[in-house]
């Protein structure tokens, strides 16, 4: 088997080995660093195993680097980290080689450390009673053929492969099976079946019959596993290249239902009066797919998934109209915050990019009529403000039509949208811009705490301005906010506020 490692993993790999010699234990690395080398995927870590004492060898594997790398373990798991960072290391080039070009890894590669082991796993948990046990012993317990390749670190037999349970073929047949009857594999940790659902959307495998079918069976047992990692593999499935293979599988399987029920919701489609409309669900992978083509930002992928999800609840069938989602936009951006707060996403900037995407996804459509007014493109890309691209971005990842001429009619009028902003963007500079008055100069005049008043008076100024009925000065500003004031009963408790 051919396995190419870069200089400074080749470096890495033989301190592993003469630590392991000295320290007289058999030692091999396991897990994705040789599945993904196999595949010809980058790396930026290794898990090592050594039939014995792994926090130990890890000790002697830093006590070979200059200055010594980062060493924490967990004495309960037997288990060690180490972080070896190039860019501390590099100053002696004696002990690291440079890293070349091709070397994508970045400054620090990470090492794993394990014993050797055979685990039994208690039903309600995931926490695993440790027993040592050998190598072949612990590429059973591994989640998948993929994962329990073994390439030896040892002297007498140094790069040589154990493949107990046909990995490579496997991998060549993108195909993910668990070595063990994956019942008793998923059983001992259920978060796997969304691991092998994560690999298969990552790297485009197929999930084997038997496999596929555990999962289904097994998937309530997924309530075991904490929110945070069921999260983490949901985020890897929405950055994999295409992500619908990802939640397509997670909706088949069942899992779906568990961990995500709205998307659940978005499934189907009703008919009446022979009138249907379209399957959410699918249309939202769609999009999904669409925009991964052009961008591999985590957070515009989030807004895909989420730009419908309000459409269940605020779905309706209107005599004569057919089915209408009136305001999902607004539903849909009042539930994500509820959604990151269940998947214990970030409650940060993130969010609010998010749901403010959810908010305004329809709005570019609506100005693809006729007759658009400047203070109509005005309000739009004041709305969006810096995420005026993104949000163009999600608007025609959206166009999912089958339908040819259609995708380029309304491709053709979204490039007529970005014309139009670009063009009243460059004369009125309205991304980034604020209005002269802001809530605090409101609140510090009239001697008010937030309150509504403060938005009624803000919102007035600001709308004046993008609809060009007063201009965009302090001075007018100003003379609105005391007139409007005056309409709402509240009088000004200083006299003067200058400018800012
Ligand atoms: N592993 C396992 N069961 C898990 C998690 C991990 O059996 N629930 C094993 C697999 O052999 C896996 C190795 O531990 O290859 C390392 O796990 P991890 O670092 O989480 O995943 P990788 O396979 O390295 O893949 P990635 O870096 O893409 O997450």
């Amino acid at each position: 088997m051919d396995i190419k490692c870069t200089e400074r993993e080749l470096f890495i790999l033989k301190k592993i080995a003469h630590a392991a010699e000295e320290l007289g234990v058999e030692t091999y690395l396991i897990g994705g660093f040789v599945r993904d080398k196999i595949i010809g995927r980058n790396t930026k870590d290794a898990d090592i195993v050594c039939v014995g004492d792994g926090i130990e060898l890890a000790k002697r594997v830093a006590k070979r680097f200059k200055p010594e790398p980062k060493f924490s373990y967990f004495k309960n798991f037997g288990t060690a980290h180490l972080r070896i960072d190039s860019s501390k290391h590099k100053e002696s080039s004696k002990v690291l080689p440079p890293i070349d070009e091709e070397d994508l890894t970045g400054a620090a590669f990470d090492l794993e450390f394990v014993g050797a082991r055979k685990e039994s796993y208690r039903y309600h948990s995931r926490k695993p009673e440790v027993i040592a046990g050998t190598l072949k012993d612990d590429q059973e317990r591994r989640d998948f053929t993929i994962n329990a390749l073994a390439i030896s670190l040892n002297e007498n037999d140094y790069g040589k492969l154990i493949d107990p349970f046909d990995g490579v073929n496997d991998i060549k047949r993108k195909i993910i099976r668990t070595p063990l009857d994956p019942l008793q594999t998923f059983s001992d940790d259920p978060l796997r079946m969304i691991r092998a659902i994560r690999f298969a959307s990552q790297l485009g495998f197929t999930i084997e019959e038997k496999t596929f079918q555990a999962i289904k069976d097994e998937a309530n047992r997924i309530t075991i596993v904490s929110q945070e990692r069921i999260t983490d593999e949901l985020i890897k499935i929405i950055d994999s290249a295409k992500p619908s293979i990802g939640f397509d599988l997670l909706y088949q399987s069942g899992l779906l239902h568990i961990i995500f029920p709205q998307m659940v919701d978005l499934a189907g489609a009703e008919y009446k009066d022979g009138i249907g409309h379209k399957d959410n669900f699918y249309h939202t992978l769609k999009v999904l797919d669409n925009l991964s083509e052009k961008t591999g930002d985590t957070w515009l992928r989030w807004a895909a998934v989420l730009h419908d999800i309000a459409k269940p609840v605020t779905k309706k069938f209107e005599e004569g109209h057919g089915w209408t989602f009136h305001g999902h936009e607004v539903v849909g951006g009042r539930m994500v915050p509820k959604i990151f707060t269940k998947l214990k996403l970030p409650l940060n900037e993130k969010m609010k990019f998010v749901r403010k995407l959810v908010e305004l996804h329809l709005r570019p459509i609506s100005l693809t009529k006729e007759n658009i007014t400047d203070s109509a493109i005005r309000r739009l890309l004041f709305d969006a403000g810096e995420d005026f691209d993104a949000l163009m971005m999600l608007c025609e990842a959206d166009i999912t039509s089958k339908n040819r001429w259609k995708v380029k009619k309304y491709m053709e009028n979204f490039q007529l949208v970005r014309k139009r902003c670009q063009e009243v963007e460059e004369k009125d500079r309205i991304r980034g811009w604020q209005p002269p008055i802001n809530g605090e100069m409101i609140m510090e005049i009239f001697g008010l705490q937030p309150s509504k008043p403060v938005g009624i008076i803000k919102d007035a100024i600001k709308d004046a301005i993008l609809d060009g009925v007063i201009p965009n000065s302090f001075e007018d500003a100003y003379q609105l906010m005391l007139k409007k004031a005056n309409e709402l009963n509240l009088k000004p408790v200083k006299s003067e506020l200058r400018s800012r």
